[in-house]
């Protein structure tokens, strides 16, 4: 980061101001370098992160008022319909699009570690059956850093590229097969002669009584749903898988710990809230009612799939995922679906309402995914975990990029402490009754 000018700080308590440099990244906001401050007996506060940037980054960048999403530089809709997963998992990880052979062997890679050990299958027994796949997701993501001891050597690059490649190609099956758990169908293996996106559909569809064929239009979808779901800076789960790896903690563990952070409703649990809503909508007509529930400040009812944290123009990926939601349905003969003519009905009407418009609440990319994965056949319980799939590629491309920094520390937050001051300890017998 480029140091280019510094801000005085004047704490009015008889020391010398204080100067903090000002550092500016190749785009977005300049951030004031604090550290200085700790050593003058101050802290900064700011819970939720909301102006603080935990770290510097050449992944992906975001400009939520102009609605843009780069990966390595490059626009999420040039990825979205000109690359596919594979490419853009490559390009997280390795900063660069990869040429044809780097493309291969990368695939190749990927490929042949999607087999999970053998008696990882034990693992699956242990839970219950109506487990909730995300459960099963943590658990057995967990579970892979005791078959991994070598993953343990995170200070190796070798060692960490290894295990980037095991997770970007195993949590596809773990995923699969918490679902195929959940309903009770034997686990299917995934096959070396499929693309990614396809071999997923397979293991998660397939059943080894009849072949099973992947329709390519909706292996295409899900593969653009996947690289919509890559990586999103310093969200959450993100923060949370380089948190966990700035001890050293192997990235099985990690990336555990990030799906963790994802599976609550704040963060990728929302398309499944989208379903939810349309359902309890039941017909056109009851739209108007909702919309105005959702205006109403005494409602704490919010309209699902609108508004975004930092996007306050149209989400890219949402745009992205609106063309994919109609090329999905109009293949499969659903654009007659119920809840889908709900969901075009109240984007239309939302989109022309001043309230809406005022406090800039556009769709976001959860309003069109979960009709897009319903559509595709796959259950609202199974939403959250294909997230943390997609996700995977770029929390081992943060993970990694953290512990090459040579500015990379162990990540220890302060606080401001607002419990009782020092007190001695009473016995029991005068502590009254
Ligand atoms: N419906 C109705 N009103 C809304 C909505 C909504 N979906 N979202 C925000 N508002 C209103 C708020 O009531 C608030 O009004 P006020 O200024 O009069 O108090 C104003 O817009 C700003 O809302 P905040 O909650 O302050 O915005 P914030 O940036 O904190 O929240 C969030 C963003 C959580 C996404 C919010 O818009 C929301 O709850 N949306 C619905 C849930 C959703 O779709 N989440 C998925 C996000 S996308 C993703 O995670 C991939």
């Amino acid at each position: 980061m480029k140091e280019n000018r510094t801000v005085t700080l004047d704490l009015k308590n008889g020391q010398p101001p204080i100067e903090l440099p000002v550092m500016s990244g190749t785009l977005g906001t300049p951030v004031i370098d604090v550290r200085a401050l700790a050593q003058h007996g101050y802290f900064t506060f700011d819970p939720g992160f909301t102006a603080t940037a935990s770290c510097a980054s050449s992944i992906t960048y975001i400009d939520g008022e102009a609605g843009l999403l780069y990966h390595r530089g490059y626009p999420i809709e040039q990825l979205a319909y000109e690359s596919d997963f594979m490419e853009v998992s490559y390009l997280l990880l390795y900063g660069e699009l990869p040429t044809a052979q780097q493309k291969v062997d990368f695939e190749q890679a990927i490929t042949h570690h999607g087999m999970l050990h053998d008696q990882v299958v034990t693992v699956f027994r242990g839970f219950r059956r109506d487990a909730h796949p995300m459960a099963v997701m943590i658990g057995v993501t967990g579970a892979l850093s005791s078959f991994y001891p070598d993953a343990h050597d995170v200070f190796d690059p070798r060692s960490r590229e290894i295990s980037a490649h095991r997770l970007i190609a195993k949590v596809p099956s773990i995923a699969a097969w918490a679902y195929k758990y959940n309903i009770g169908e034997p686990f299917i293996y995934p096959q070396n002669r499929m693309a990614y996106a396809e071999n997923f559909l397979h293991m998660l569809h397939a059943t080894p009584c009849e072949p099973y064929e992947v329709k390519p239009v909706l292996a295409r979808a899900l593969d653009r749903i996947f690289i919509l779901h890559a990586d999103h800076e310093q969200n959450a789960s993100t923060s949370t898988v380089r948190l966990a790896g700035s001890s050293g903690a192997t990235p099985f563990a990690c990336v555990a710990a990030g799906m963790a952070s994802l599976w609550g409703p704040l963060h990728g649990g929302a398309n499944e809230a989208v379903l939810k809503m349309l359902e309890e909508i039941d017909d056109v007509k009851n739209i108007p009612a909702v919309i105005q529930r959702a205006k109403d400040k005494a409602d704490r009812f919010r309209l699902m799939g609108f508004g975004h944290r930092i996007y306050k123009n149209f989400d890219p990926r949402a745009k992205v995922m609106r063309e994919t939601c109609h090329e999905v349905l109009d293949a499969l003969d659903l654009m007659d679906d119920p809840q889908f003519k709900i969901a075009m009905e109240l984007e239309r009407i939302a989109l022309q309402d001043d309230y809406f418009i005022a406090k800039k609440l556009y769709p976001n990319v959860d309003f069109y995914s979960g009709i897009v994965l319903r559509a595709l056949g796959i259950p609202s319980s199974m939403f959250t975990v294909l997230f943390a799939l997609a996700r995977t590629a770029g929390w081992v491309a943060q993970w990694n990029e953290m512990l090459t920094d040579p500015a990379h520390r162990i990540g220890r937050p302060r606080q401001q402490y607002t419990g009782p001051t020092r007190r001695d300890y009473v016995p029991m017998t005068k502590r009254g009754a």
